[in-house]
């Protein structure tokens, strides 16, 4: 280890009760109880934490940017539950700027960006419009974008000729309209009275400039822990390839709406990785760039120097992984997450510790580790809400969970162009029990944390971490903690 990162590592390590020396995982250690003024669990409420520098999550959750994890549907459930997801980099551009796009307009207080048909268009080609974002109204306008009418699903529901002219059908002007900058309570408001389900937001010219939808609003309350940006919409992160065409794609999926973009390659410790964050951050210096992965301290500043908002820490933990398998490399978890952090705190930078989370104690001990967040995999992978479909074997539900680098995975993505030639295989697929929805899962690990937290005297994850410290245990004090039976 560089010379300047002993100190400070030595010092947390201390810090967290561990010794420096061997590597450990989440089995070798147990957090250690303190003195405790929490009377229960459910008086933790606060579990704020933070994905990137300026991106607030109201749970420390994501979902692993992997094709059978996450796409908008895993993404929209898990945001409105408080976390976020990370639209998977094996969808083409194309593919995650429309992921990215449902994200934001799944039940969002003001779509910023309406759908919209021009006067001249066919029903036909409206309806295939609505087809394509999944929605059932849509905004006609001129080529000035001034609003001419709106389409809703009661104008055509029983008309069979697409070919008839959109502005036969749609309600036109004068419609019931509001100024930018309403807020929620007038639009609900209007909503009400006029017994509306649209309102297209327009400017003093008659111009487009957004719409809400009275859906959107009540789901908006149906959710109160959910992550939102500063419009009330859903939190969504979205992965870039790291290929000649990066900056590219990080312009478009940030026009779409992403919130932050994660660069995330298997070996984050490179020239070619911290190029690519600078580049990044010098072109788009608003944008929250997390970057993985990586597992020791010198990596973390590295990537912190270039300019990286969050790390994604993990090389090897992940349950279809099989790069220690294959090539010997990757620190135990425990003592990545405590290396990284030791460096990353002084920054500011949240760490996600990423693979290997199979329950809430694994989340627990990542957090009291120094994360700020974990990054859930094949724990999401057998839920309603990821990609794939459930199959019946053996008398039971399942779903396919495949590694990222696994040789089938490389496979489909030969086929389909996105990659030259195989490599070693340094992942696996496997299937997973089926699991009902994520929201399930996720109370699930939460309920652990809250526990976990009230052993520790934590009241939310800032003090979790401040006051958490472990006890390296030995394989038979791991075998006593098992249920028996
Ligand atoms: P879990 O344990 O939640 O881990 O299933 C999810 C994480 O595993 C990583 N991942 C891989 N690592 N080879 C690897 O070495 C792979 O093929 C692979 N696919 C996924 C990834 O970091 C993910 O978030």
């Amino acid at each position: 280890m560089n010379r300047q990162f002993q100190k400070p590592v030595k010092a947390y390590f201390k810090k967290k009760g561990l010794p420096e020396a061997p590597a450990l995982t989440f089995a070798d250690v147990v957090i250690r109880d303190n003195f405790s003024e929490i009377a229960s669990r459910s008086d933790i409420r606060n579990l704020e934490t933070k994905v990137a520098k300026n991106i607030a999550l109201r749970i420390p959750i994501v979902s692993a940017n992997m094709d059978t994890v996450t796409d908008a549907g895993m993404a929209i459930t898990l945001a409105r539950l408080g976390g976020l997801g990370f639209i998977h980099q094996f969808f083409s551009l194309e593919e995650r700027v429309e992921e990215v796009k449902k994200v934001k307009r799944a039940d969002n207080a003001l779509i910023e960006k309406p759908v919209v048909v021009l006067d001249h268009a066919t029903l036909g080609d409206a309806k295939e419009q609505m087809r394509k974002y999944s929605i059932s109204s849509i905004l006609v306008i001129d080529q000035l974008n001034h609003l001419k009418g709106i389409l809703t699903s009661r104008d055509y529901r029983f008309i069979t000729d697409d070919s008839v002219p959109v502005t036969k059908v749609m309600k036109p002007m004068p419609l019931i309209t509001a100024a930018p900058g309403v807020t929620q309570s007038e639009a609900e408001a209007t909503f009400e009275k006029h017994k509306l389900e649209k309102l297209p937001i327009i400017d003093e010219n008659g111009i487009v400039m957004g719409l809400m939808s009275a859906k959107d609003l009540i789901k908006t309350r149906a959710f109160p822990n959910a992550a939102r940006d500063e419009n009330g919409n859903l939190l969504v992160g979205a992965a870039l390839r790291l290929n000649a065409e990066y900056l590219q794609e990080a312009e478009l999926l940030l026009a779409a709406g992403s919130d932050v973009l994660l660069l995330d390659t298997a070996r984050a410790n490179s020239k070619r990785v911290r190029d690519a964050v600078k580049a990044v951050k010098c072109r788009f210096p608003e944008v929250q760039l997390v970057v993985g992965n990586i597992d020791t301290p010198e990596a973390a500043a590295m990537l912190i120097a270039a300019g990286a908002d969050g790390l994604k820490v993990g090389i090897g933990p992940g349950s279809a992984c099989k790069t220690r398998d294959a090539t010997g490399v990757g620190i135990p978890q425990v003592t990545a997450i405590v290396s990284c952090a030791a460096i990353a705190k002084s920054s500011d930078v949240p760490i996600i510790a990423d693979g290997g989370i199979k329950c809430g104690a694994d989340l627990s001990k990542a957090l009291v580790a120094g994360a700020q967040s974990v990054m859930v995999g094949s724990l999401f992978a057998g839920t309603d809400e990821s990609p794939g479909e459930v199959f019946r074997d053996a008398n039971q539900q399942w779903k396919m969970y495949r590694g990222s680098a696994s040789a089938e995975h490389q496979f489909d993505r030969i086929e389909s162009g996105s990659l030259d030639a195989m490599r070693a295989p340094e992942g696996v697929p496997r299937r997973v029990a089926y699991t009902g929805p994520v929201k399930g899962v996720v109370d699930e690990l939460l309920g652990g944390l809250r526990s976990s937290m009230s052993y520790v005297g934590a009241h939310d994850v800032n003090e979790f971490e401040k006051f958490g410290t472990f006890v390296w245990q030995a394989v038979s004090g791991y075998e006593e903690g098992k249920p028996k039976g």
